[in-house]
């Protein structure tokens, strides 16, 4: 008995240490056989070595499949996963979640049909490279399910997945790269227990009885038909209803269905929880029927153009969460909301009218959008003084005016949107106690007074602050201490025109989170801080056009690499800088120091650094010396304003290097010599202005051969001489040439007729807006001209368009003035006094 004894307690000891082991063998997801040999079945394994063999894995990512012996056990294998019991392989995953690469299929092998057990099937973004879906995929007959959603398969639509009858959940979707099209769903109706079915993407348009066939699965409860095309159901086949009622998330997003498809959701009145509707031609009422369906939760109806609130369209949806019936034609008031529980409503870019709507017993509200719409009169405190649980507030482009209320009741506010309505009054106090708060944008108001310390004294979250355009004779003024440390880090500061001045704001020295930073005609006259650049630093966007600060960049501290300035988008024109251009600067993207007092040579432009920059303005400085003929890493250099300075030598010849360039004005400098014959290597140039210089010589023939983009050239007030080249006329963008004052002779070709744009009347089509691609802030900037207009000198930029002229005054051309001529019929002037032309026609043909 005792040795029985001992037997039985050895063998005890022996289980429960092999029921560990196995317990711990199954730790892993992946089958150890009740053997301990960790085998898989060959035949499987084989199959998938065969399949394995049909795929391109370029990064290795399927490294553990293989036939070594340290890999035999396929059931360890990325991806794949067998049955505890029988050692089956039960399910393959390869999608891009779990292998982290994209796999290319050369061959789909039939061997995989061997995998008969198999269950759980994704192939999600593999790449079939348009080859088609074989046919035997239909005798994988185990499969419940199937997941071959974006993975480029080509050729027919794969119909014998219609065959996979156990299938439970089938997504197909995201194969819109090649033909998709689904002829019939004749197929589907077999697979009877499906609960999930996606088709986004697949080209339904022909397939007139898709809701038919959707109501012949009972199971279904998830059904995505993005983008598909779906006609409305023909309302004819409804009667056959045969539905489950299990309906429960359906997406419709992007189709073609008019308002009858509320028709057939209404079978699943009582098992919708998500309706997506949008962006289809839902038009007229909102129906009635939407208000039975009394377990919605998410409702979009966006992008459509329904009109009119049917009276009690979601009057008992009791379960509503969110509603979106943004960007329709909806007008008038709203319906009755009140026993919703809505956390999001938005009613954005419609046609509602009225003041804003009384929306404080909707307690649950988080998101409310009632921009783009026309809603008028005040803000009254009390339209939203219950939304304690409310982040986000979007009012922005209606007609709303009055003042802003105490709004600190809205304790949860992250995001405060205003901007585009006609506010006025102050910003009150109160708003810097809505600790949440992270964007309070206001721009495009009438706000004035000043704004203290006390209006962000709790704001410790606040990244972005937009008061901009603030549409008021007397502007915002921020009246903060010197030493002032703010609560927040923000990333945005949008306050142009928002008196901060006269010193130098401090506090800025604490923003160390800034990308964008408008100060712009903020009344500041201090000198520029010594912190200056390292301010600079990680940001992408600064103005400060328009102030009166002084001081030099020479006495800024670098106390940070060079490379932190990167891709800056700078404006200072407008300032009393003096002194010289750094080297650091030239590794801006768009750099405007026009209007200052700057000196010295412009050889930051050497720095190798310069290859970023795309704008560069040092119009109306005092830099002088020559212009370095350095320009060879220009090339991405699309404008170039170094007018009016002290700038002498000649043009140098590596500008035929800065090719991209569109704008050239060296206007009002003390350039000698030829136009080098380099700038023929500039053909995208739109505008050349090089008037009021020394130059000199012949004026070039290929200026009509090579530069044929040509909108506006001046060369006025030089000293060019000969006669007029023909190839001028082949021109026939120009609007605007001005060669007066030189010592041009000859006489005036007859092909002027030829210049198009002057021969044509009205505004030039011609925008003389240049795209600068590769910023982010500025995409645009659209060039202005100074000329002499009605004996003035005037500047036009955004009628620039409108002025169509040619000066050929004060210079010493002879002969007739031809008579085609007269074809300029755009002309709004031509000034040819001061020649030695002998002809009847008038020279002043001012109103042409
Ligand atoms: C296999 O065993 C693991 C670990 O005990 C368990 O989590 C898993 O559900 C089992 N799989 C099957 C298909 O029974
Ligand atoms: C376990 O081993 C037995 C005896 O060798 C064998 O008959 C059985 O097929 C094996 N089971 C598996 C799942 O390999
Ligand atoms: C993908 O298809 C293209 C064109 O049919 C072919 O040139 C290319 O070799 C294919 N790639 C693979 C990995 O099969
Ligand atoms: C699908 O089923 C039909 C009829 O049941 C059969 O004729 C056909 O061969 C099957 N196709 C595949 C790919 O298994
Ligand atoms: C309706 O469904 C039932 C059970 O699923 C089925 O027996 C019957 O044939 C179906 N009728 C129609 C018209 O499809
Ligand atoms: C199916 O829809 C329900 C209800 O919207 C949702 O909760 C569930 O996550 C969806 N199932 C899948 C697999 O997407
Ligand atoms: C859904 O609700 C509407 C309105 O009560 C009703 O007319 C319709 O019969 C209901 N549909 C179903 C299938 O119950
Ligand atoms: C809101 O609910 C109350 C109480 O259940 C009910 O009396 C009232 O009619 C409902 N209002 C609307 C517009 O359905
Ligand atoms: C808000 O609810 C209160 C109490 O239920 C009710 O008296 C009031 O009329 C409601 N206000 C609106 C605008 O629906
Ligand atoms: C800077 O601001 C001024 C006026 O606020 C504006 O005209 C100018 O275009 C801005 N500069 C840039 C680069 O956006
Ligand atoms: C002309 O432009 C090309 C690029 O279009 C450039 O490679 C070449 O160096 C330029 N030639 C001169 C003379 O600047
Ligand atoms: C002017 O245009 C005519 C007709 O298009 C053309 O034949 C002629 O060569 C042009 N003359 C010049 C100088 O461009």
């Amino acid at each position: 008995m005792q040795g029985h004894a001992m037997c039985l307690k050895l063998f005890l000891a022996i289980a429960l240490l092999l029921l560990l082991c196995v317990q711990g063998g199954e730790v892993s997801r992946n089958h150890r056989d009740a053997n301990g040999t960790g085998r898989c079945i060959e035949k499987e394994r084989q199959a998938l070595l065969a399949f394995k063999r049909g795929l391109v894995d370029k990064s290795d990512c399927l490294s553990s499949w293989g036939s070594e012996a340290q890999k035999q056990d396929c059931c360890r294998w990325i991806g794949v996963s067998c049955s505890n019991q029988t050692g089956h392989v039960l399910q393959l995953d390869l999608s891009f979640n779990v292998i982290r690469s994209r796999l290319e299929v050369k061959m789909i092998s039939p061997k995989l049909i061997e995998l008969q057990y198999l269950h759980h099937l994704d192939l999600h973004e593999i790449d079939f490279n348009g080859s088609q879906i074989p046919d035997f995929i239909g005798s994988l007959s185990n499969l419940r399910y199937l997941d071959l959603s974006d993975t480029l398969f080509g050729g027919k639509f794969p119909s014998q997945v219609g065959n996979l009858t156990n299938l439970q959940y089938l997504d197909l979707s995201e194969n819109y790269n090649y033909n998709t099209n689904a002829e019939n769903l004749d197929w589907l109706p077999r697979l009877s227990s499906l609960t999930y079915l996606d088709l986004s993407f697949v080209n339904l348009n022909n397939v007139f009885n898709w809701a038919e066939v959707i109501n012949k699965l009972p199971e279904l409860t998830n059904l995505t038909l993005f983008g598909c095309g779906l006609p409305s159901p023909i309302l004819s086949t409804l009667s056959y209803i045969n539905s489950s009622k299990s309906l429960a998330s359906v997406d419709l997003n992007s189709n073609k269905l008019s308002t009858s498809i509320f028709l057939w959701l209404s079978n699943y009145n009582t098992s919708l929880v998500d309706l997506y509707l949008s962006d289809n031609l839902l038009a007229g009422s909102i129906p009635d029927v939407l208000g039975h369906m009394s377990s919605l939760a998410y409702l979009s109806l966006s992008i459509n153009q329904l009109e009119v609130w049917a009276p009690h369209s979601f009057a008992s949806l009791c379960s509503l969460q969110s509603l979106d019936l943004s960007s329709n034609d909806l007008t008038g008031s709203l319906p009755d909301l009140t026993n919703l529980s809505l956390q999001s409503l938005d009613l954005s870019s419609n046609d509602l009218t009225g003041s804003l709507p009384d929306l404080t017993n909707l307690s649950s509200l988080e998101v409310l959008r009632l921009n783009n719409n026309k809603f008028s009169g005040a803000i009254s405190g009390t339209h939203f003084s219950k939304l304690s649980k409310l982040q986000v507030l979007d009012l922005s482009w209606n007609d709303l005016a009055g003042s802003l209320p105490d709004l600190t009741n809205l304790s949860s506010l992250e995001e405060f949107n205003l901007y585009n309505n006609q506010l006025s009054g102050g910003i009150p106090e109160s708003i810097g106690r809505m600790s949440k708060l992270k964007t309070i944008d206001f721009h495009m108001n009438s706000l004035e007074g000043v704004i203290l310390e006390t209006h962000f004294s709790k704001l410790s979250k606040l990244q972005v602050l937009d008061l901009s355009s603030q549409n008021s004779s007397k502007s915002l003024v921020l009246d903060i201490h010197a030493d002032w440390i703010p609560p927040f880090q923000l990333d945005s500061i949008i306050l142009p025109s928002c008196k901060m001045g006269p010193y130098f704001p401090k506090w800025l020295q604490t923003q160390k989170n800034l990308s964008y930073l408008d100060i712009s005609d903020a009344g500041i006259s201090d000198i520029l801080p010594s912190w200056f650049l390292s301010l600079c630093r990680n940001v992408e966007f600064m103005n400060l056009t328009g102030n009166q600060i002084r001081g030099s960049f020479a006495d800024l501290t670098l106390e940070f690499s060079d490379s932190s300035i990167n891709n800056l988008i700078l404006d200072l024109s407008s300032n009393k800088l003096e002194g010289p251009i750094p080297s650091v600067l030239s590794k801006a993207l768009y750099l405007d120091l026009s209007n200052n007092n700057l000196s010295g040579s412009i050889s930051f432009l050497c720095s190798s650094a310069a290859i970023g920059l795309l704008f560069l303005d040092l119009s109306r400085n005092n830099v002088s010396g020559e212009v370095p003929d350095c320009l060879t890493h220009l090339e991405n250099l699309v404008m170039l304003d170094l007018s009016y300075n002290a700038l002498s030598g000649k043009i140098p010849t590596t500008i035929g290097s800065v090719f991209r360039i569109e704008t050239l004005k060296l206007r009002s400098n003390r350039f000698v010599g030829q136009l080098p014959s380099s700038l023929k290597n500039c053909t995208s140039l739109v505008l050349v202005d090089v008037g009021d210089n020394k130059l000199s010589g012949p004026i070039p023939k290929w200026l009509g051969v090579s530069l044929s983009y040509l909108v506006i050239l001046m060369l006025s007030s030089n000293h060019f001489n000969g006669s007029l080249p023909t190839q001028i006329c082949h021109l026939t963008d120009i609007q605007i040439l001005d060669f007066s004052m030189n010592n041009i002779s000859g006489s005036i070709p007859k092909c002027l007729n030829n210049l198009t744009t002057l021969a044509q009347k009205g505004i030039s089509i011609l925008e003389i807006k240049h795209f600068l691609g590769r910023l982010d802030g500025t995409t645009t900037y659209e060039d202005d001209e100074t000329l002499i207009w009605k004996g003035r000198m005037q500047t036009f930029k955004s009628i620039l368009g409108l002025v169509k002229t040619i000066d050929l005054s004060s210079n010493r051309l002879t002969g007739e003035i031809p008579s085609e001529i007269t074809h300029l019929v755009g002309l709004v002037s031509l000034n040819l006094s001061r020649n030695q032309l002998t002809s009847q026609i008038t020279p002043e043909i001012g109103n042409l």
